[in-house]
């Protein structure tokens, strides 16, 4: 049964659930054949898909091309398009049409936007034209230039109470669900317990309605170093590198391919 935005919404206070990064077809049918209820097609894939050194670089064109990918595959999950940088920053015009063509051109159920307070405009003109928002608050990292890097938000007074005040501006602003990224716990209970829409952790405890991981820190497909917050369900890389050495191995002996595999 396909997951809406609205469906997801109504699970608040009653049950948890989770959501993944995926980027393409393949990694969007391992979410969805492992029920996974929701998908974000992350800005992240800057870096974990196209080499970038952060997601400032990711453009609306590699987004719909990715996002296109994922909604190829994905019949159930509700898929969620991450709008890059400077999609939707310039102003509420901008910010719809760009959402717009998420939905037309790569047939996404959803959006994600960065930003509290003053990104309610945009949210609630989305809204209103028919295109759900997921929010995203706490650490942005479209904003790390500004920030002064990947910190963990919310640990002074000051930064504490405008998290809350973003929180609550984006539920009035009618998002159905809101990312609290890089946050202490304790502020993120307070949050969850203060909305009525679900809160969706990465990096900020287990009082969140949800978590979101990255899919390739998840499945351990790198040897990169990951955030205290990650959880490696499982470390491929070691055994992908192993795989294309034999391969390799095998090529340069003759040994494969062998007869089972010839015509
Ligand atoms: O781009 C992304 O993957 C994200 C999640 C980490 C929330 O924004």
């Amino acid at each position: 049964m396909k997951w809406t935005a609205e469906k997801i919404k109504n699970l608040k206070g009653l049950e948890k659930w989770s959501m993944v990064t995926a980027y393409d077809a393949i990694s969007a049918s391992w979410a969805e054949s492992a029920s996974i209820s929701s998908i974000l097609v992350g800005d992240s894939l800057g870096m974990t898909a196209l080499g970038y050194e952060n997601t400032l670089p990711v453009t609306m064109e590699e987004m719909l091309h990715h996002s296109a990918a994922v909604s190829r595959v994905v019949k159930n999950a509700l898929i969620i398009a991450d709008m890059p940088f400077m999609s939707y920053q310039a102003s509420v015009e901008q910010g719809i049409e760009n959402a717009g063509r998420f939905i037309k051109d790569s047939n996404t159920d959803a959006v994600k936007v960065e930003g509290g307070i003053f990104r309610v405009n945009l949210i609630h003109s989305l809204v209103q034209n028919g295109i759900p928002v997921l929010g995203h608050i706490g650490l942005t990292p479209q904003s790390i230039k500004e920030i002064g890097g990947y910190k963990v938000q919310g640990k002074n007074p000051s930064e504490y109470q405008s998290i809350i005040d973003d929180a609550k501006a984006v539920e009035e602003a009618g998002a159905f669900a809101v990312v609290l990224e890089c946050i202490p716990s304790e502020l993120s209970l307070k949050i969850t317990d203060s909305l009525s829409i679900p809160t969706v952790g990465i990096g900020a405890g287990s009082f969140c309605d949800a978590q979101v991981l990255v899919i390739s820190d998840l499945l351990g497909l790198s040897n990169k170093v990951c955030p205290k917050f990650v959880k490696k369900y499982i470390n491929l890389f070691p055994s992908i590198q192993n795989a294309i050495q034999q391969f390799k191995i095998d090529v340069e002996s003759g040994r494969f391919p062998s007869d089972e595999h010839n015509y």
